[in-house]
């Protein structure tokens, strides 16, 4: 008990000196001056517990210990996918977002207070580093990423980074690029997205990051594919953007479709039933057939993604 109340001492007064150091990248993250306290967050020269001489036994114990639901560092709860604006001494964000608003990502464990049905699970049994169509070719086949363990750090880069929300300037042997749009004033519980938004997931799934024209009819390799990265207006069919659909709106990158326009980044809580449980026969999988325990990172119910641009 003293040393999980020493470690949380550790941790506030830590997070009380990160006020006074607030970075561009938000927290302990980049933007370190030439005399900075924020190595001493996470690493230890001779004692550390964790490989990278880390303070914990590994990069998702480490993030979870400010970013997890019994962490008491950062106020963005990843894990149960909510911004508690008090929880941590820290105030990027508070201005723009509000206390308990759901996180753009979504959340590891719960999003929107109910249990994810898929993740990009970064713990225990389900991880895995297999990726659905890693490279320019294999989709609908899973191939490894260069990373042994797919973590937190295969997206993010605990020391900043100049792509928006730290997200690594390499990630998977890629060069990858996102904008920046809301450093000075963090919002996260309102889209801010940039140019480049789908770059992070093309990194990993780089089949599926396909932009031509009438995409969805021109085979590429042995199948076809939904366009990406173009204006979200289809035929004469009511601006998502503006009036939502049955109540949604779709999240769109500079009035671009993204990845994420379907796809939640962390965990999705999506419900999956009838043909989008299993697909015709009720008793497939992915790739191509989500299922009630597999809602493949889409952010809304069964296929309620395709009504809200089609509208058919
Ligand atoms: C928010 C926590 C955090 C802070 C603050 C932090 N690091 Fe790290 N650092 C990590 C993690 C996590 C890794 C391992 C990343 C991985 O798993 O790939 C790492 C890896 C490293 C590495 C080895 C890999 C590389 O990037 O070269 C070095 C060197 C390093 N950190 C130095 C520093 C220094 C110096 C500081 C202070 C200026 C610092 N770190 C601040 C979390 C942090
Ligand atoms: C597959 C890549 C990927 C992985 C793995 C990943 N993230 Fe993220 N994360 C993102 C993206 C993309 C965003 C930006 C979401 C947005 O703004 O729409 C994000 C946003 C965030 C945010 C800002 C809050 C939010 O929800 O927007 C935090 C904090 C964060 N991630 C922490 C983590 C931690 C901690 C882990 C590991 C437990 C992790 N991330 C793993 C891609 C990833
Ligand atoms: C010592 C506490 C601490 C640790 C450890 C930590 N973070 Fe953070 N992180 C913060 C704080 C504070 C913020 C500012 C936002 C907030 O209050 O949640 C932040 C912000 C972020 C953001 C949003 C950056 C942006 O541009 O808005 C991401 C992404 C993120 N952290 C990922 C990680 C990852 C990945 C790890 C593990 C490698 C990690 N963090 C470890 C405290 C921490
Ligand atoms: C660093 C590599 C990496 C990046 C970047 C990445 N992914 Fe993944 N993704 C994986 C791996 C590995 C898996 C399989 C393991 C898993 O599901 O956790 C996966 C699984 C998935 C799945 C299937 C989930 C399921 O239900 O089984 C979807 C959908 C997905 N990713 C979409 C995305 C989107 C959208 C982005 C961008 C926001 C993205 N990925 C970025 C590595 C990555
Ligand atoms: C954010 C808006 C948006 C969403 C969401 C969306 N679409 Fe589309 N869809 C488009 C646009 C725009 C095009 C035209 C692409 C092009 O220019 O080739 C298109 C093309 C298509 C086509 C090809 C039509 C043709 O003329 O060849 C089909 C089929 C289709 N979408 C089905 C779907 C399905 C099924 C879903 C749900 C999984 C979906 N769409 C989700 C915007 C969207
Ligand atoms: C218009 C909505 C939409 C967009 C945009 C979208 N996806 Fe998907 N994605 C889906 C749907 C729906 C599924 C469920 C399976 C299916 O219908 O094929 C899916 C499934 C997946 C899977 C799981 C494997 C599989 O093939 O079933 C991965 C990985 C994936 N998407 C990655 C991406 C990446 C990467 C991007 C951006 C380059 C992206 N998606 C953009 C709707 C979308």
């Amino acid at each position: 008990m003293k040393k999980v109340l020493f470690a949380l001492a550790l941790v506030i007064v830590f997070a009380l000196a990160l006020v006074g150091t607030a970075a561009a990248n938000g927290g302990p993250h980049g933007g370190y001056t030439a005399t900075t306290d924020a190595c001493a967050g996470c690493h230890r020269a001779h004692t550390a517990v964790g490989p990278n001489l880390l303070v914990e036994t590994s990069t998702y114990d480490l993030c979870m210990s400010c970013h997890g639901s019994a962490g008491a560092g950062a106020d963005t709860n990843v894990e149960d996918g909510f911004f508690l604006s008090t929880r941590s001494a820290s105030t990027t964000g508070t201005a723009n977002t509000a206390d308990n608003a759901p996180l753009l990502a979504g959340g590891f464990a719960f999003y929107k207070t109910v249990a994810v049905t898929s993740s990009h699970n970064m713990t225990g049994a389900g991880n895995t580093n297999l990726a659905w169509g890693n490279g320019a070719t294999n989709r609908g086949v899973q191939v490894a990423i260069t990373d042994a363990t797919f973590t937190c750090a295969s997206c993010h880069d605990p020391h900043g980074s100049p792509n928006y929300r730290i997200l690594k300037a390499a990630v998977n042997g890629a060069a990858v690029s996102v904008t920046q749009v809301d450093e000075a004033a963090k919002d996260y519980d309102t889209e801010q997205w940039g140019a480049g938004q789908s770059n992070i997931c093309a990194a990993c799934h780089g089949a599926y990051h396909k932009t031509a024209v009438g995409q969805g009819s021109t085979l590429d390799g042995t199948t076809y594919t939904h366009r990406i990265d173009m204006s979200y207006a289809y035929g004469a069919n009511a601006n998502p953007e503006t009036v939502g659909f049955g109540g949604y709106f779709l999240p769109l990158a500079g009035g671009n479709v993204a990845c994420q326009t379907c796809h939640l980044p962390h965990g999705s809580s999506a419900a999956m039933s009838g043909f989008a449980n299993g697909g015709p026969t009720g008793s497939g999988s992915l790739p191509g057939n989500t299922t009630a325990t597999d809602s493949a990172l889409l952010r809304l119910d069964n296929r309620a993604v395709c009504e809200v641009c089609h509208q058919k």
